[in-house]
């Protein structure tokens, strides 16, 4: 239930352990002291229409208003317990799920959840300065409602530390906001965190890529043994899907623009548009990135994390085995300078179970697109997801060099075509050039198409960002 008239609203009953709220408002002003040094720059004292989670109720947790992001009432919401959960899958499969942490899993549970956690704050620095060339009042909006999100992320997971970790717990929070992305002396934990993001181009395909990333280990995390895990992992999904729709109808409608000029036999280039070559580049380049975030193909770590019951797969429920015992897993590695198939017990190869389910959903959304560019009438090009061997730099393909066919190939080959699979300098310039502020009612930059429809049924030329009241 919402308390909305706490200062941290909850409906983990927050009042009840007056230490662990003490904690938690000692870490508040931190947290905005964080934001307004390294969260969206500008705009902070705009009205944006933004939607609150003010509870999990399905269909009444959503409110939309007007805020400053500042006052944006950053809470604490898992999913309600449901009975007696079981744990569904591993080696623990049937006992009751824990409430506390087991202190065998302590190390391994907290490694997980600061991971996690890293990556909230990490996006949002990561997209600073974005809000001074948004294509859109309705993309700026979009942009700021993913920021305030991925700080009710972090909530999520600093709840979690401060409440279940002790002492340590309320370090590693205070670290979740010392870290700064791309910073030499202390970066986000995860390399795709540490990559500029300067111009929306990237942050679609951020957005796509990187929280769809997100989306699949939440998943995974949902299964967890660890009920407060499980249960917080599962609200954060249902905002998450909003990143999701961000960053897939983002491309879509840069595809759109491109397919239109395309069609009507212009080049996107001359027209100030985003070319295909450079949106498969991209592409090439965000979902490399992103496969990464998976870890290792064979990872006995996760083989642990599944015995333990600490991380599932992906809709586990839906699946006729829970065990994962007795089974292979076949995949594809480079040695001695050719591909050859290995076998591995399935536990020990998680990690690439998840990345399948994965690469399926992103083949999903590329096929999405190329139905924008066949209906804008561009026939005889695609855009595709190259092979998941192409661009690692983890697992058993990092160090090699592979095609985005997924063909071994030498360092020469590769040094004399790594301009034509990724963005090169002068591509990114291109499209930072294209990078103007169009944020007047109802307009939109020349690069990308309108939207299908506005947000929460409000139509596409809404004022979503309002100037500040003075
Ligand atoms: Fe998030
Ligand atoms: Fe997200």
């Amino acid at each position: 239930m919402a308390q909305s008239l706490e200062s941290i609203p909850n409906n983990v009953d927050l009042s009840s352990d007056r230490r662990l709220q003490r904690a938690l408002e000692q870490w508040q002003p931190n947290f905005l002291a964080w934001w307004n040094q390294v969260g969206p720059e500008g705009f902070q004292a705009h009205q944006v229409y933004l939607r609150t989670a003010i509870s999990v109720e399905a269909g009444g947790w959503a409110h939309f208003d007007f805020v400053r992001m500042p006052d944006y009432r950053w809470g604490i919401f898992l999913e309600p317990k449901d009975g007696e959960r079981k744990i569904g899958f591993g080696d623990v499969m049937g006992e009751p799920a824990w409430e506390e942490v087991p202190g065998e899993h302590r190390n391994s549970l907290r490694r997980i959840i600061v991971t996690q956690a890293d990556t909230e704050p990490a996006s949002v620095e990561q997209q600073r300065l974005l809000g001074k060339t948004c294509p859109s009042m309705y993309d700026l909006r979009n942009l700021f409602q993913v920021n305030v999100e991925e700080g009710r992320h972090l909530w999520a997971m600093v709840y979690l530390l401060h409440r279940h970790f002790g002492r340590d717990g309320r370090e590693e929070a205070d670290e979740l906001l010392n870290r700064r992305s791309g910073s030499p002396d202390k970066p986000r934990i995860l390399n795709c965190f540490n990559e500029p993001i300067d111009e929306w181009l990237s942050f679609f395909f951020f957005a796509m890529f990187t929280d769809r990333d997100g989306k699949y280990q939440l998943s995974a995390l949902a299964q967890s043994g660890f009920d407060p895990l499980a249960r917080t992992t599962r609200f954060m999904l249902t905002e998450e899907a909003h990143h999701l729709f961000v960053g897939e109808m983002g491309v879509d409608r840069v595809v759109q623009r491109c397919a239109e000029l395309m069609a009507q036999g212009k080049d996107p280039r001359k027209e100030g548009a985003v070319p295909l070559e450079l949106l498969q580049k991209y592409c090439n380049f965000w979902f490399t990135l992103s496969l990464d975030l998976f870890g290792g193909e064979i990872s006995s770590n996760a083989a642990d994390f599944f015995a333990a019951g600490l991380k599932g797969r992906f809709r586990e429920e839906t699946l006729d085995e829970h065990k994962a015992l007795g089974e292979t897993y076949k995949l594809e590695v480079p040695q001695d300078g050719k591909i050859v198939e290995q076998e591995v017990p399935l536990r020990n190869a998680m990690n690439e179970v998840l990345r399948d389910e994965y690469v399926k959903d992103c083949q999903r959304a590329v096929d999405r697109w190329n139905k924008t560019l066949e209906k804008a009438g561009v026939t005889g090009m695609k855009l595709r997801l190259p092979n998941r061997r192409f661009h690692r730099a983890v697992g058993p393909c990092a160090g090699f060099k592979f095609n985005p066919d997924g063909q071994l190939i030498s360092e020469q080959e590769w040094a004399a075509n790594e301009s034509r699979w990724l963005p090169t300098a002068e591509d990114r310039e291109y499209v930072k050039s294209l990078m103007h502020p169009v944020i007047a009612t109802g307009q939109m930059a020349n690069w990308i198409a309108p939207p299908g429809k506005g947000i929460n049924a409000m139509p596409v030329n809404f004022e979503y960002v309002k100037p500040p009241i003075v």
